[in-house]
C-alpha cells in the first residue's frame, strides 16, 4: 500500500519504494508534517517534534495555557495566514468584512484509486498498469465556510509525491483568495543548500547552489511564463550532497506561468520550502460555491544523490506527463530554415533547403516564422495566419504537398499568444490585445500578447490554426512565444478579478493546446518561447520537446543542455546542428562536435545544408546513422552527468535500462600546452557483466569502469569530441 493510515485515522504514511512522507492530525487538528526522506516503517513520528515556549510564539484558544504548543513552530503541511504562524504562508484569505485569517484544521480524508486529475491543468497520469494512489485530505478554515483539500498523489515506482490544492468556498459571501500555493513542506532538523536554475534568454538554467539560512532564499517569475530567468524547478540537498551520495529533495512545477518558489530557516532551524503561483499579481475572488483548483508540485526525494533523484524524475516526465503520439515514437530529425535565412526566404528557397536535407536523410522541413501575413521583420504580421502567398507562391496547401511529396515531413512555426499593432488582427480587434486603457503598453520585440483568457480570442487562433494545419496536412508546429507578459487588463473581468488575468491567461493556452491536439492527436508539438523561456513540466504535458534555447553554439550548449538535465530528459531538449561562425557567440566549433552535442536532445539542423562542404554532407549520413543508432539511449536511458560546465573535458552518458549498453560524449573545452591526461568518468554499468569500449577495444567489468573510468590514449584539440560506446560482451 502506497498510502497507509494509522487505526485512529490520523496518521498518514505516504510509501513509494525508495522514501516515505508522514504527517499527522494532531489533537488540535492541526496537520503537521512529521517526515520526508529515505524509506521507514510508517510508525507514529509526533514524538520528533520538541516543544518549549519559544516566546514571543503565540498560542491558539485550545491550547488554553500550554505556552508550549504554537502555531508557529510547528511543522505544518498547510500554513495558514494571520492567525499566529508568522513565517510564510501558503494559503492567504481575505473575507467579506475585511479580515484576513486563515486557520486550516484536519476534517477529514479520502483514498481514491489512481492519480488524480486537476479541472484545466497538465497533472503526472496513470499508464496502463501502472497506477498512482491518491490521498486527499480535507481542511477546514474555523470561522468562515472555506474548505481546503490538499491532494497527494503517490506515484511508488518513480518515487514522486505530487501535491496540489482545492480552495473551496462553502459559504454565501465572496471570499478574496491572495495566496494559494501549491504545496509546503517543513522539513524539521538539518542543515540544507538549495540548487535552483538561472539564466537569461539564449543563456537558460544555469545550476546555482546556496546555502539556506535565515534569510529567505527565492527564485520566481512574475513574467507571465515559466522564464529564462528561473526555471520553476529546485532540489533542496544535504550540503554534502553530490552527483552520487546524498539526500536530496526535487520539486518541479507542472505550471507554465508565473511562479515562486523557496526555502527559509526558522527561529527554531526548521526549514520551510514552498512552491506555488506567485502571490504578486495573483487575487482570485471565489464567489459562493466557487473552487479554485493549484498546479501540481512534482516532489521527488533520492538518498542516491542528483543522479537518482534525475533519473526519477526522467522516468515520471517520459511516461507520466509526456503524452500523445510522439511520447516514445521516434522524434523525426528536422531541418528548421531560421537560422539558415531568417526572415529572408521564398519558396524556392526553402524547396532547395528541403530537397538538400532530404537527399541526405533528413525527415521533416519545419518552416519558421515569416510565411504568413506581412511578416518580413519582426515588427508586423503576428496574428495574421493567412499564407502570404506572394512570398511562398502559392498556398501553404501547394508548399505541403510538395515536401511531402519528397518523402518529407512538413512542420510549421506559430506564435498564437502574440499580435503585432501592424497587423489586421490589430486593426480589427485593438481590444483583444493586452493593455490598461489609459496607459500607453510595453512592446516586447515590438508585438503585443493576446488576451488567452478570451474565448472569442482562443476560437479565432483554433480556426485559423485547424484551417493551416488541415490545408497543408502539418506534422509538427513550432509553437513561440517571444515576450513577458505585462499590462494587464482583461476587457471582460470586472475589476475585482483582474488579479486572476495572469492565471487565466494560462489556462487559455493550455485550453487551446489540448484542444488542438485532441483535434489533431499525431500533432507533434514542439514549445518554444525564445528558446528556453518556458521550458517546464507543465508545457511538457502538451509539447513532448521543447526548444531548449535560442544559443546554438555547441560549447554554450553543453552548460544550458547540463542544467536542463537534472529534471528534464535529453528526448525532451530541441538541439540543433547550426552554422559557424555561431551565430550567438562568433565560435567555430567542429561539425562533429556540433552534431555530438545535439545528439543528446531532440537532433536536427538549422542551417542552409546547399551550403556546407561535400565532407560535411557525409558527416550528416553519419550523424543521422548515429542518431538511430543512439536513440533509444538518448530518449529512453538513465542519465549521467559525468563532468560540471568550466571543467575541460565536458562529459555526459546514457546507459540503456538493461544495462546492456551505454554511450559518453566528451567534449574538450579547454586546452594547455604540454597537456595533462584527460580522462573520463563511467557510470551505471552493471557489476559482474563484460563491456566493450569502443574508443580502445578494451573489455573490463562493469566495476572496473565504473571506478576506473577512461583515460583517453590522445588528448583532444579544443572543441574536440567523441562519443564512445559500452557494449555488453
Ligand atoms: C524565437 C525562436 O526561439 C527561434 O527559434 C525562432 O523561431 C524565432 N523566434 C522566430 O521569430
Amino acid at each position: 500500500m502506497a498510502i497507509q493510515i494509522s487505526s485512529d485515522g490520523c496518521t498518514f504514511t505516504l510509501q513509494t519504494e525508495k522514501s516515505s512522507y508522514q504527517m499527522m492530525a494532531d489533537a488540535h487538528d492541526v496537520l503537521l508534517h512529521l517526515y520526508y526522506g529515505r524509506k521507514i516503517a510508517a510508525e507514529n513520528l509526533e514524538e520528533r517534534i520538541f516543544r518549549s515556549d519559544v516566546g514571543f510564539a503565540g498560542n491558539p484558544p485550545e491550547a488554553g495555557e500550554d505556552r508550549t504548543y504554537s502555531l508557529d513552530v510547528l511543522p505544518q503541511e498547510l500554513p495558514g495566514s494571520g492567525v499566529g504562524d508568522y513565517r510564510e504562508d501558503m494559503v492567504r484569505l481575505y473575507h467579506a468584512d475585511g479580515s484576513c485569517a486563515a486557520d486550516f484544521r484536519f476534517e477529514s480524508y479520502e483514498v481514491q484509486e489512481g492519480a488524480y486529475r486537476i479541472p484545466g491543468l497538465p497533472a503526472a497520469y496513470d499508464t496502463g498498469e501502472e497506477k498512482g494512489e491518491t490521498l486527499v485530505i480535507t481542511m477546514r478554515e474555523t470561522a468562515s465556510a472555506v474548505k481546503v483539500k490538499l491532494y497527494y498523489g503517490v506515484f511508488e515506482k518513480e518515487n514522486v509525491i505530487t501535491r496540489t490544492v482545492c480552495i473551496e468556498n462553502q459559504g454565501k459571501e465572496a471570499v478574496i483568495l491572495d495566496k494559494a500555493l501549491s504545496c509546503n513542506v517543513d522539513f524539521l532538523f538539518g542543515n540544507w543548500d538549495l540548487i535552483y536554475f538561472e539564466g537569461r534568454h539564449v543563456m537558460e538554467r544555469i545550476p546555482e547552489r546556496v546555502p539556506v539560512r535565515h534569510a529567505k532564499v527565492e527564485i520566481g517569475s512574475i513574467r507571465g511564463t515559466s522564464s529564462h530567468q528561473y526555471n520553476p524547478a529546485m532540489i533542496l540537498c544535504d550540503p554534502a550532497a553530490t552527483e552520487d551520495f546524498g539526500s536530496c529533495y526535487g520539486f518541479c512545477f507542472a505550471y507554465s506561468g508565473n511562479f515562486v518558489a523557496g526555502a527559509q530557516k526558522d527561529q527554531i532551524g526548521l526549514t520551510r520550502v514552498q512552491m506555488g503561483i506567485h502571490p504578486v499579481q495573483f487575487r482570485y475572488t471565489l464567489a459562493a460555491g466557487e473552487a479554485f483548483f493549484a498546479p501540481q508540485v512534482l516532489m521527488s526525494y533520492s538518498s542516491e544523490g542528483f543522479t537518482g533523484l534525475t533519473h526519477q524524475y526522467h522516468d515520471l516526465i517520459r511516461e507520466h506527463i509526456c503524452r500523445g503520439a510522439y511520447k516514445h515514437a521516434k522524434r523525426p530529425v528536422l531541418i528548421n530554415n531560421w537560422e539558415a535565412t531568417y526572415f529572408d526566404f521564398d519558396k524556392e528557397k526553402i524547396v532547395k533547403i528541403a530537397q538538400q536535407a532530404h537527399e541526405l536523410g533528413i525527415e521533416m522541413l519545419v518552416l519558421d516564422d515569416g510565411w504568413f501575413g506581412k511578416r518580413d521583420s519582426d515588427n508586423s504580421g503576428l496574428g495574421d495566419w493567412y499564407t502570404n502567398e506572394k512570398k511562398m507562391d502559392g498556398t501553404m496547401g501547394e508548399l505541403g504537398d510538395e515536401i511531402h511529396a519528397l518523402g518529407m515531413k512538413f512542420g510549421l512555426w506559430f506564435e498564437p499568444e502574440m499580435i503585432n499593432e501592424d497587423s489586421d488582427l490589430y486593426r480589427a480587434h485593438p481590444d483583444w490585445a493586452l493593455r490598461i486603457p489609459g496607459r500607453e503598453p510595453n512592446r516586447g520585440r515590438d508585438q503585443l500578447v493576446l488576451d488567452m483568457s478570451r474565448s472569442e480570442v482562443r476560437e479565432y487562433l483554433y480556426e485559423r490554426i485547424s484551417s493551416i494545419l488541415n490545408e497543408a496536412k502539418i506534422d509538427y508546429v513550432k509553437w513561440d512565444m517571444n515576450r513577458s507578459v505585462c499590462d494587464l487588463f482583461g476587457h471582460e473581468l470586472p475589476p475585482e478579478r483582474m488579479g486572476e488575468l495572469y492565471h487565466r491567461f494560462v489556462l487559455g493556452v493550455y485550453e487551446l493546446k489540448e484542444r488542438l491536439l485532441a483535434h489533431f492527436p499525431q500533432l507533434l508539438l514542439e514549445g518554444c518561447s525564445g528558446g528556453g523561456g518556458r521550458f517546464d513540466a507543465g508545457m511538457l504535458y502538451y509539447a513532448p520537446q521543447i526548444w531548449c534555447s535560442d544559443n546554438t553554439d555547441a560549447i554554450n550548449r553543453l552548460t544550458i543542455q547540463y542544467g536542463t538535465s537534472f529534471f528534464y530528459p535529453a528526448g525532451t531538449m530541441g538541439a540543433h546542428v547550426s552554422a559557424v561562425p555561431n551565430h550567438q557567440t562568433g565560435r567555430v566549433t567542429p561539425f562533429t562536435t556540433r552534431g555530438h552535442v545535439a545528439l543528446s536532445g531532440t537532433f536536427g539542423y538549422e542551417l542552409d545544408l546547399n551550403l556546407v562542404s561535400a565532407e560535411e554532407k557525409q558527416m550528416v549520413k553519419e550523424q543521422l546513422a548515429e542518431f538511430d543508432r543512439y536513440y533509444e539511449l538518448t530518449h529512453e536511458g538513465d542519465y549521467y552527468r559525468l563532468a560540471k560546465p568550466g571543467e575541460a573535458l565536458m562529459a555526459w552518458g546514457f546507459v540503456a535500462k538493461d544495462q546492456s549498453r551505454a554511450m559518453v560524449t566528451v567534449v574538450s573545452t579547454d586546452v594547455e600546452g604540454n597537456p595533462l591526461a584527460q580522462h573520463v568518468s563511467v557510470k551505471g554499468l552493471a557489476e559482474g557483466r563484460n563491456y566493450r569500449c569502443s574508443y580502445n577495444g578494451i573489455v573490463h567489468d562493469g566495476s572496473v569502469w565504473n571506478n576506473c573510468g577512461l583515460t583517453l590514449k590522445k588528448v583532444l584539440k579544443e572543441y574536440e569530441s567523441l562519443l564512445i560506446e559500452w557494449t555488453e560482451v
